[in-house]
């Protein structure tokens, strides 16, 4: 990746990650834990880049001035891997395009699943279509990246916690450049 991609990515997050992610956290320091999580689960480096970036696409909404999906659905799971398939192989751009989708699929499948997610969570459930039916469901497990995405998906429910100290996103720089497309 050429160190201008790299730099339009740290600036997104340099420019708009103090902005909310949900009641209380902000955007950089969840997409900080989401990172600190999948490497804590040893996830592969593709994956872990996945979980640092999966909400980019909230940061191009936050720039347009139109804030979190909870009221109207945006696709930021396809603004944000859209934006990145010019960047990284689809090993890191697919669970981010599916994350939404996995959400709604462990919303159907696990008990409990949906009363534990954020308030904000569930509200953009909602929004995102509820949970998904049992075709849905099937469809969804028949892609390629489905557990990646569900993987994914618990990191991203998970990482929501309150002046947590994780790594800061310079860190992560040399293994964004390592996943990165030639
Ligand atoms: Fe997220």
């Amino acid at each position: 990746m050429s160190t201008a991609s790299i730099e339009s990515i740290v600036s997104m997050y340099a420019s708009w990650g103090s902005e909310k992610y949900d009641e209380e956290i902000t955007q950089l320091a969840h997409a900080l834990q989401c990172a600190a999580l999948a490497s804590r689960d040893g996830a592969r480096n593709e994956l872990i880049a996945a979980a640092l970036l999966h909400d980019i696409g909230h940061l191009f909404e936050i720039e347009r001035k139109n804030g979190p999906d909870h009221h109207i659905d945006l696709r930021h799971e396809r603004t944000g891997s859209e934006f990145l398939q010019a960047f990284f192989p689809k090993s890191v751009t697919a669970p981010i395009a599916m994350h939404v989708e996995a959400k709604r699929y462990l919303a159907a499948n696990e008990p409990g699943y949906v009363e534990a997610l954020s308030h904000g969570s569930q509200q953009s459930l909602e929004v995102q279509g509820g949970p998904f039916t049992a075709s849905e469901c099937a469809e969804f497990l028949g892609l390629e990246a489905s557990a990646d995405a569900i993987n994914l998906r618990r990191w991203d429910d998970h990482g929501k916690v309150i002046d947590l100290m994780v790594p800061e996103f310079d860190s992560w720089i040399p293994l964004l450049r390592e996943v990165a497309n030639g």
